[in-house]
């Protein structure tokens, strides 16, 4: 099992410091696909359900004042995929977002978008276009799907677009420093998250937020991400306020 180090034994899973929620909260929601295998199932039906727990963890990290939830949607790998998943993975975010959105504006969320969202077909850009302008005049949760998201795509592009800055006068070498990087990545505007989560029982990172994750604590779980409930959730962050963060102090 996970995450069953001593020091994170959780007497009251509900007991959550409302003061010491993590800012940012990235989810890489994995399972789907196995979540529909084991009912016998076409994976899509996992993504489909899926969709549910992203309704739910979201008005989840609002009730918790969390600042901003990044949700790993769809990464710059997936495209690996069978043409019919991918293209129902594309038709996912007009979906959730058509039926949603009356209720994100209620709950003053701002949804955004992390990735190469010029890669993705019209009608996937436009439902998150439109979303994005529809909620900007909100300052609630920020909602960040990482959509057609990279890492070392992301850093890529930094790196290409730091270059042409120099190479136009603009920069000089000297000037390059983790900060100025930093501002050249596509999440430049948001905190470096507080805590990773990722769900089904993958250890590992599958190019997500490689340099923003440096210092975030990290929490793993078995559960499939159309099973995670708000028990699992709670958990996390239970889990996360034990957790010391010296970033190299002592
Ligand atoms: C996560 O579930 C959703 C996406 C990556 C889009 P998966 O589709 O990866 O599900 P598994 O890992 O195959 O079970
Ligand atoms: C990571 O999950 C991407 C998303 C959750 C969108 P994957 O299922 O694609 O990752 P791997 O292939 O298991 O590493
Ligand atoms: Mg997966």
């Amino acid at each position: 099992m996970f995450n069953k180090l001593k020091s994170e034994k959780i007497t009251n899973e509900t007991d959550i410091q409302l003061d010491n929620v993590p800012k940012h909260i990235a989810i890489i929601m994995d399972g789907n696909g196995r979540w529909a295998k084991k009912r016998g199932l076409p994976r899509v039906a996992g993504h489909r359900e899926g969709m549910n727990t992203v309704r739910r963890t979201v008005r989840q990290a609002n009730r918790y004042g969390v600042e901003a939830l990044t949700l790993y949607a769809f990464s710059t790998e997936n495209w690996k995929r069978p043409k019919t998943e991918v293209e129902f993975l594309m038709r996912l975010p007009e979906r959730f977002l058509t039926k949603e959105l009356p209720e994100l504006m209620e709950q003053n969320v701002t949804v955004r978008v992390t990735g190469e969202i010029d890669k993705l077909p019209e009608y996937t850009r436009r439902a998150v276009e439109n979303a994005v302008i529809e909620t900007a005049g909100n300052d609630g949760l920020i909602l960040n799907f990482a959509l057609n998201y990279g890492s070392r795509a992301e850093m890529v592009q930094g790196i290409q677009s730091i270059c042409q800055e120099v190479k136009d006068g603009n920069l000089l070498i000297d000037d390059i420093d983790e900060s100025l990087f930093q501002s050249h990545l596509m999440t430049h505007d948001l905190k470096d998250p507080d805590l990773l989560i990722r769900t089904s029982g993958e250890i590992r990172l599958s190019n997500f937020m490689l340099w923003q994750l440096a210092y975030s604590e990290f929490w793993f779980t078995e559960v499939l991400w159309p099973d995670f409930k708000e028990e699992d959730f709670q958990k996390a962050i239970a889990v996360y306020q034990t957790r010391q963060r010296r970033y190299g102090g002592v």
